[in-house]
């Protein structure tokens, strides 16, 4: 008798229901009147009078660890009905991968977010200019050599129609349009007429940066380029500026900041000189201000201009300037932002 009871504990413990319905099965197996349970207690008239207390006592373990057993799994049994949601079918059956900012757009919304910090605002301007925007009111005269550093796109037909090789075309359209005080900032893509390498390709991406208003100094430029060097490449960061030439700006100068891969120390990547070239500027050269109906005896300005891929290769060492147009998803899924 003892052996039998110990059977039915064994199954009771081992009770899995997959549902009420299941679970209803079982008690009506072990618990109704007629249940396994019960027949036990049938036989237990027939149990000799020293075992009677023993079995008794088996019998009753039985009965309450039974009961409880079917009171436990009965609750967790609703509550899991409660939580369970109805399927979604319109849901997709593979997970959807989730894609990642270009690296190019994570630089340019970073230096745009620096700039807007000290109030510039974003202007933008067409791909397909003018030789005007492009050159003439920059103060590039016709037949000037300086036209040749920016190897341009005709249109065969009409020459005058061109691919802008820089963003800075972008500060004549503003400036016919505004009067000062102007505080723009200009990311867009340019184009230049370059055989495509590792280290050259014939589009690419600038940010144009131009203030003008009265008093505006070469003081305001060289604490704008320490306070954006700082911010884009670490508090550490020196900066220096050598003397340059562009027509549209006077004076002109190239700034470099102390390399960020080696500290200034001097490594193959600023080929140990210890510092990097990020950026040309210089302050508004005023026949430039005059070109686009700005009164350059009342108002002066600076500019700037800078590589958006320049920038990127700076901050993840990229290597090959290809890569960032050829949509290798390996390369990039590498890159992670909050913007
Ligand atoms: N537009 C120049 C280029 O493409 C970059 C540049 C240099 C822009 C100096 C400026 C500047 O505004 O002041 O090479």
């Amino acid at each position: 008798m003892l052996d039998k009871i110990q059977k039915i504990l064994d199954e009771v413990a081992a009770w899995q229901p997959k549902d009420s319905k299941e679970l209803e099965e079982l008690r009506i197996k072990y618990l109704s009147k007629k249940g396994a349970i019960s027949a036990l207690f049938n036989d237990f008239r027939e149990v000799s009078n020293e075992q009677k207390k023993a079995v008794g006592m088996k019998l009753n373990e039985l009965k309450n660890l039974a009961q409880d057993r079917l009171n436990e799994l009965k609750s967790s049994l609703e509550t899991q009905s409660e939580t369970r949601e109805e399927p979604d079918f319109s849901r997709s059956a593979y997970p959807v991968p989730l894609g990642t900012r270009h690296p190019l757009s994570i630089v340019r919304n970073e230096i745009v977010r620096i700039f807007q910090n000290i109030g510039f605002t974003i202007a933008e301007g067409p791909e397909i200019e003018d030789d005007w925007h492009v050159f003439s009111s920059l103060n590039f005269p016709p037949e000037h050599p300086a036209r040749d550093m920016q190897d341009t796109f005709f249109i065969e037909q009409h020459p005058d129609i061109i691919l802008r090789t820089h963003t800075s075309s972008v500060q004549t359209r503003v400036m016919e349009k505004a009067q000062p005080p102007i505080r723009i900032i200009c990311p867009g893509r340019v184009y230049r007429n370059e055989a495509i390498s590792y280290r050259a390709h014939c589009f690419f991406h600038q940010v144009e940066a131009l203030y003008v208003d009265k008093g505006v100094s070469y003081a305001d430029l060289l604490q704008t380029l320490e306070y954006f060097s700082k911010e884009m490449f670490g508090s550490q960061t020196k900066i220096r500026l050598r003397p340059s030439y562009f027509p549209f700006t006077e004076p002109s100068a190239e700034l470099d900041i102390t390399c960020n891969i080696c500290g200034g120390k001097g490594c193959a990547f600023c080929k140990n000189t210890g510092w990097v070239e990020i950026l040309g500027c210089g302050m508004v050269d005023p026949n430039v201000l005059e070109n686009c109906g700005i009164d350059s005896k009342v108002y002066s300005g600076f500019a700037l201009g800078m590589g958006v891929e320049r920038i990127t290769n700076l901050k993840y060492q990229v290597k090959d300037l290809r890569m960032f147009s050829e949509n290798d998803v390996r390369f990039l899924s590498e890159f992670q932002s909050a913007y």
